[in-house]
């Protein structure tokens, strides 16, 4: 006879765009991966947005919502809480999170710099909760394969990288100024957004960069404002009232992987734009060595 199943309460902090897609995500658990023996109770989210907390009840299945994110921490039915908040609220969260003993998946960026993100992960080994980040792209099975590949030497030696995320999300002049155009809410922009997760991958493949130089630029200088929890930064508005975009919309780096990669001393380019007019969201790493009978490219 099999055992029952243990079941794993869910917090969730912020029913945004990404709020709602990891709420789904838990719900598919137990028969995506039915080995585990796992079922998920999704327990209580929050939201600043009232409407959002209804949302989390009455759509998503919550069993109960509120307005302050504490409460999703110290609920004694939460086992793992998603931190799904604006970027400028990671920190806090995270590091709120591991002192109420919670196990976290927090958003990328971490932080919205060096400090912020290593301030969480100090917070989290000293309480010893378990983490996950946001970069879910390391998690296709080509990606894990690709690895491989060049961890046995299958490509010989790695010569160059090529990564590129181009998303169209802010392609529309007059796409929506959401929080994450402001310095202070999101920190960078595309940096944060896409480019950090076209690095992450090129470093989860070839291993650590240690020589970096890049250019930025801001395509789009004024957006119509948007409060926060009205939409997501896919809204469109006509004729709003115009604020200041403090960020960039693309960037690029040339980079050279250091003596302890796999890839040790083989350079590369990445590149990012959150204002490409086509690709809603193209995504790709190439990999190049001195041998194999193709060389690995990957798309998404
Ligand atoms: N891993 C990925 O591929 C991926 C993709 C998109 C977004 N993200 C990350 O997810 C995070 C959220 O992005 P999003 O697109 O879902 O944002 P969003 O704007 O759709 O949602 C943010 C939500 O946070 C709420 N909020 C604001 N202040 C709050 C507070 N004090 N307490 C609780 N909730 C609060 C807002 O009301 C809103 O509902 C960002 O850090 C972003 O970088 C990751």
């Amino acid at each position: 006879m099999n055992a029952e199943p243990r079941t794993i309460g869910v917090g969730l902090i912020s029913v945004g765009w990404m709020g709602k897609l990891h709420s789904r995500a838990y719900q598919t658990v137990p028969y995506a991966y039915p080995e585990l023996g796992l079922k998920t109770k999704l327990v209580i989210a929050a939201d600043t947005a009232p409407s959002r907390v209804d949302y989390a009840r009455d759509v998503l299945g919550f069993a109960e919502g509120t307005t302050d994110y504490h409460d999703v921490l110290n609920h004694p039915d939460v086992d793992v809480v998603s931190i799904c908040a604006p970027n400028f609220l990671h920190a806090e969260i995270g590091i709120a999170a591991a002192k109420a003993g919670k196990h976290f998946w927090i958003e990328k960026p971490v932080g919205r710099g060096y400090q912020e993100t290593a301030a969480v992960q100090e917070a989290a080994v000293e309480a010893g909760v378990l983490t996950s980040i946001g970069y879910n792209y390391r998690h296709a099975p080509a990606v894990e394969h690709a690895r491989k590949l060049v961890a046995e030497g299958r490509l010989g030696r790695i010569t160059n990288v090529r990564a590129v995320f181009f998303s169209g999300y802010a392609s529309e002049p007059n796409g929506a100024l959401s929080w994450r155009f402001d310095k202070k809410l999101a920190g960078t922009g595309v940096l944060a957004d896409l480019f950090s997760h076209a690095t992450d991958l090129c470093q989860y493949v070839v291993g650590p960069i240690a020589e970096v130089t890049a250019l930025t630029s801001t395509v789009y200088t004024q957006r119509p404002k948007l409060a926060m929890g009205s939409a997501t930064h896919f809204a469109v508005i006509e004729n709003g009232e115009m604020g200041e975009v403090e960020n960039e919309d693309y960037a690029a780096a040339l980079v050279r992987f250091g003596p302890s990669a796999v890839g040790a001393g083989a350079v590369g380019t990445i590149e990012s734009s959150r204002v490409a007019v086509g690709p809603e969201c193209g995504y790709q790493i190439e990999v190049y060595g001195t041998e194999g009978s193709s060389n690995g490219i990957l798309s998404a």
